[in-house]
């Protein structure tokens, strides 16, 4: 009674399923392999991670070179439409230190400062951080300016000016806006 493709589809239904199972086993060893903490599955599972890490870290010096840009480009726009005025106000938190009539304080005078060479100011006394940063970035140009007052202690490391730093870039744009009237 069985001909050839009867007997072909009932080996088909028997095996199939056995495949399935085969395949489901398999699937699941694989992922106990993975899960598990002693066996080669760990190994792979480990080696995974250290492929993305890498990948990550290339991508963090990737964004570390686009941050430095962006602040630069964020401070260009913001620096094109900036507000003197506004400026005046924000140096409120410079003036303890800075005096803008050529005289010195705490801190050497900023009239002329955009513009002016790095620690230049005659008689007042700089420290080493400065100096060395004079070496580095000759010139107060508004970027070095902006760059500077973001952060001062991590543009400048080991400067004296004790000052938190300034990290809205609308505020350093006015100001030194206001800072570039004063010759
Ligand atoms: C607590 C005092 C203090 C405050 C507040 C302060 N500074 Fe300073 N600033 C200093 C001192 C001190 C130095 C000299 C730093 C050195 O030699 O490392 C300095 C240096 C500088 C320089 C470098 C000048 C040069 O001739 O090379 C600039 C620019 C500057 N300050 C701008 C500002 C601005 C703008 C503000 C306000 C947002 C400000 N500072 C707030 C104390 C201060």
């Amino acid at each position: 009674m069985f001909n050839t493709m009867t007997i072909t589809k009932a080996a088909g239904a028997i095996i199939a399923p056995l495949l399935f199972l085969l395949l489901v086993a398999w699937g699941a060893s694989g992922l106990y392999h993975v899960g598990s903490s002693e066996h080669g599955g760990e190994g792979e599972h480990a080696q995974a991670y250290t492929v993305a890490v890498t990948e990550s870290a290339g991508g963090d010096k990737a964004s570390a070179g686009d941050d430095a840009a962006a602040e630069a480009a964020a401070f260009d726009a913001a620096y094109a439409s900036a507000d003197a005025a506004a400026g005046e106000k924000v140096f409120g938190k410079c003036k303890a230190c800075h005096k803008i009539d050529g005289s010195n304080g705490t801190g050497p005078h900023l009239d002329g400062v955009v513009g002016r060479a790095v620690a230049s100011v005659a008689g007042f006394n700089y420290d080493d951080a400065m100096k060395k940063h004079a070496d580095e970035a000759p010139d107060w140009t508004p970027e070095a300016l902006s760059h500077f007052l973001n952060n001062p202690k991590k543009a400048v490391p080991g400067t004296k000016m004790s000052f938190a730093g300034l990290p809205k870039v609308e505020d350093r744009a006015n100001l030194i806006k206001y800072l570039s009237t004063l010759q």
